[in-house]
């Protein structure tokens, strides 16, 4: 089976690479050798070792009709969408490890398959076969829930903060040193990346046709050391998650920090690496850990992907031949439950936590904890530690707004979901 990589950067060498030193075992699996005819490159000018040509027109290899698969391992969105339509156009099975191009267009290239095989497993969770085990290893089951932690970046960082106390700059400075994360991190920190590989896996569990701006979002900003050690202190531990839950017909999807029981299975879930639980209505909770990114870990998938074409394995695109889950929707981000965690940073009076009791009894919310922490530089300040019932998030949000606007109020105050 021959093959072109558009792109041939950490994904697309150590596919060359792992393609070259497995080779006995990769054909073997296969039943066919897998041949890499050429590649494109956007510095054609550079010199690399590499066993076959690169090239800068990828039409080159979308058009060549000895090349049976086109894998598109450049990245961005609109650049390498033209490259994939280009290769279902003239009748190539694809394979792509680009979640931001599958965040926005993976019903459009659905659509123009035609029959083509088409592989992902490593747009999500770099070398962790999630894609397969929702498509396949889970079929029988109606999805319960996903939970994930599919940014490898903010996990980092967060245990870093966490574990050693160090503030926020300090653990990206830290994760940009060790090649964690991007010159330009706020993808990663934002939430984003994790928003576009919850987008993929929502759709194979519930066939849910959503965009990034359809969803809750949050990254990291906000986070403090007040914040992390009352969450030490309660027995929890914070982590970036990327939630799929379903509620009746309608399924919440939301990348945010959390507070997350520290007993939990997710939360042990350390440094660079990816964790990820999938509650299935028949086989309960399934956890899946891994290397979510890395050269290797991700030509790992890409390569199981190659395999599995080359074996003439046939799987629906996004899981689903026909319909759907049935009549499952998405909610509304103001409609999403949660349990909350509030930090109001306050002038320590009389009355005070009475006032803000009453503004979140007004928006239907019901305190479960409350503690009080002078704050060690402003004696006369004190930080209100509060944590909540399930409540509704149009609601908390329009308690927040009241909250900050209260004159004993000293900063906007902070809000983190707990999760349950
Ligand atoms: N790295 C990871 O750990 C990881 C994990 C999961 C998924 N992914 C996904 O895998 C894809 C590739 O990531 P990567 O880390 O391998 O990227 P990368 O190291 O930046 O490599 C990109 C490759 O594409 C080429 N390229 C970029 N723009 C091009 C253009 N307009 N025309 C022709 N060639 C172009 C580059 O050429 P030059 O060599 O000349 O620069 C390079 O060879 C991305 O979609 C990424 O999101 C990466």
């Amino acid at each position: 089976m021959n093959i072109g990589l558009v792109g041939v950067g950490t994904v697309g060498s150590a596919v060359a690479d792992i393609l070259e030193k497995n080779k006995a075992l990769i054909a073997a699996r296969a039943g066919k050798e897998i041949r890499i005819l050429k590649g494109v490159v956007k510095n054609i000018a550079r010199k690399r070792e590499l066993p076959f040509p690169v090239i800068s027109n990828y039409k080159e290899i979308t058009e060549d009709k000895e090349i049976d698969v086109v894998v598109e391992l450049m990245g961005g969105v609109d650049a390498a969408y033209d490259v994939i339509k280009s290769a279902l156009a003239n009748k190539k099975a694809v394979i792509t490890a680009n979640k931001a191009l599958l965040a926005y267009h993976r019903y459009d290239l659905q659509k123009l398959l035609n029959g083509a095989p088409f592989g992902f497993e490593a747009s999500v969770a770099g070398g962790i076969p999630i894609i397969r085990a929702l498509k396949e290893g889970l079929g029988a089951n109606h999805i319960e829930s996903i939970k994930g932690i599919i940014n490898g970046t903010c996990n980092y960082m967060l245990t870093r903060m966490q574990a050693k106390r160090i503030t926020f700059d300090q653990a990206l400075k830290e994760a940009q040193g060790l090649g964690y994360a991007e010159a330009d991190p706020s993808f990663d920190i934002g939430g984003f990346d994790a928003a576009h590989k919850l987008l993929i896996l929502a759709s194979l569990a519930y066939d849910i046709d959503a965009k990034p701006d359809d969803i809750l979002i949050e990254g990291l900003g906000h986070l403090s050391d007040e914040d992390i050690e009352f969450a030490e202190e309660f027995g929890y531990t914070i982590k970036s998650l990327a939630i799929a839950k379903k509620v009746g017909s309608k399924v919440s999807l939301r990348v945010h920090p959390a507070l997350v029981s520290k007993k939990s299975m997710i939360a042990k879930i350390d440094g660079v690496m990816n964790g990820i639980s999938v509650v299935g209505d028949k086989v309960g909770e399934t956890f899946y850990y891994g290397p979510g990114a890395g050269g290797e870990a991700t030509a790992s998938s890409v390569i199981a992907d190659l395999i599995a074409i080359a074996r003439g394995e046939q799987t629906p695109m996004l899981g689903f031949s026909s319909g759907g889950e049935g009549g499952i929707t998405l909610a509304k981000k103001d409609d999403i439950e949660s349990k909350y965690y509030l930090r109001v940073l306050v002038e320590d009076m009389a009355g005070v936590l009475a006032r803000i009791a009453q503004v979140l009894a007004n928006n239907n919310i019901s305190i479960d904890t409350v503690l009080q922490r002078k704050k060690r530089v402003q004696k006369e300040w004190a930080n209100l530690l509060l944590s909540t019932h399930i409540a509704r998030e149009t609601d908390i949000n329009e308690a927040m707004r009241e909250i900050a606007t209260l004159g004993f109020v000293k900063s906007p105050p902070v809000m983190l979901r707990i999760d349950v």
